[in-house]
């Protein structure tokens, strides 16, 4: 490509940087497909494991290949000891995602050939990962508070068995389900900074694991994943639903961003966010939560009056904060949760990477001085 050809877009908007064939995004119409099916299909329909084998195979599993997929989750949920006495030995004030970042690292260690980038090797540490990373979450949680650690049960699924771990007891069918939903509406998401930092990490021919704690890195800054953490924040600070407007537009007038509105793809309303709606209505009235939910839902209304026309819209972690909050969980978890889902994203990608591999180099344009003399240090 000539100079003359090469276009600067800030934050690299409308830059066409992968192929894929996971997730299909048209940011005006408000639609998401994983694989060409509606997000919202999957969501009514579908399992996380479903979910997952449809991202890394391209196509839905037979009842027997889903067994199968589920098994083999299954039988990878447990973290090996020496990774349990890692995680008892973390300071207890540690920041949840700094943990999570820091243990699928250290993975790495406990992998006796944790190079390998083969398409095979990639999938294998992919579920791995995938399966572990929920008893890192959990173990951590309950080591801070004080717990016992609890040893997966590989008779439940990835939802139940993540609820069990964190809680010691089963969790109901509906918070199963709804977690299970998260999951899902969470999984993938075409380019977006994490999957396009795992895609820049494994294109050097890295490791696997160092793509996915880059990615967990990525996610973590609040213009991304730490959004719905800011979701929770807002809603704690707006007393009652007659406040929300006062406290918005404050907000507004002080030109500070609201957390879980807006995208840099969507232009119109988020399908995940319009999934979330109705799952945190109906978590928040089993829950006593209502109140939380009637908020949100104002600050929808006052946001859509304000900033629609800018295409400003709830994206996915408005209504996650909600959802999240109503199953029970410490809002320093809302975003291990994401991550828990979105392994299955990065992983994909990185599959995809490693099966048609080029480097990622982007170049720089120049705007600093040319020919400029080197001044001796004693004539500054
Ligand atoms: C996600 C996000 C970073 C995408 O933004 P982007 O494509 O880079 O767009 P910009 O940050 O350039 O914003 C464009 C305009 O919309 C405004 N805007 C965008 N999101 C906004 C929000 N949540 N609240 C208020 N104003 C917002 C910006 O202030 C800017 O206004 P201006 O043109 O008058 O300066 C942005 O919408 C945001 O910060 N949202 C809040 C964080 C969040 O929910 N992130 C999760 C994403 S899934």
């Amino acid at each position: 490509m000539s100079t003359a050809e090469k276009t600067f877009s800030k934050g690299l908007e409308g830059v066409i940087a992968a192929q894929t064939e996971m997730s299909f995004i048209n940011g005006t119409e408000g639609i998401l497909e994983y694989v060409g099916i509606a997000i919202g299909d999957l969501a009514s329909k579908s399992s996380f494991e479903e979910t997952v084998f449809l991202l890394w195979n391209k196509r839905l599993p037979s009842r027997s290949e889903l067994e199968s997929f589920t098994q083999s989750l299954r039988a990878n949920y447990g973290l090996c000891d020496e990774m349990i006495t890692q995680i008892k030995s973390l300071p207890t004030d540690a920041e949840p995602m700094h943990v999570i970042r820091t243990m699928i690292s250290m993975l790495s260690l406990y992998d006796t050939n944790p190079n390998e980038n083969s398409v095979e090797a990639a999938r294998e540490k992919a579920l791995n990962i995938l399966a572990v990373t929920p008893m890192i979450v959990a173990a951590f949680d309950r080591h801070r508070r004080g717990l016992e650690v609890v040893a997966p049960d590989a008779s439940l699924g990835f939802a139940a068995n993540f609820l069990y771990m964190l809680n010691g007891e089963k969790p109901t069918d509906a918070m199963i389900r709804a977690f299970d939903i998260c999951m899902i509406t969470h999984a993938d998401h075409g380019l977006n900074n994490s999957t396009f930092a795992a895609r820049v990490v494994i294109s050097t021919l890295s490791d696997v694991y160092s793509a996915i704690t880059a990615a967990v890195g990525s996610l973590r800054g609040p213009l991304h994943g730490g959004a719905n953490e800011g979701v929770m924040k807002m809603l704690n600070l707006i007393p009652s639903v007659d406040d929300a407007e006062d406290h918005v537009m404050n907000m507004i007038k002080n030109k500070e961003r609201i957390m879980g509105f807006g995208h840099r793809v969507y232009k119109s309303k988020d399908p995940r966010a319009s999934e979330l709606m109705t799952l945190a209505k109906q978590l928040a009235d089993d829950t006593g939560n209502m109140d939380l939910y009637l908020k949100s839902n104002a600050i929808e209304n006052i946001m859509e009056r304000e900033y629609a026309s800018k295409g400003i819209y709830p994206n996915v972690d408005f209504y996650s904060a909600t959802t999240y909050h109503c199953i029970g969980l410490k809002l320093d978890l809302f975003t291990p949760m994401f991550v828990l889902a979105r392994i299955a994203g990065w992983s994909g990608h990185v599959i995809e990477q490693l099966g048609d591999n080029r480097l990622f180099r982007p170049t720089t344009d120049y705007v600093g001085p040319h020919a400029a003399p080197y001044v001796s240090i004693d004539d500054r």
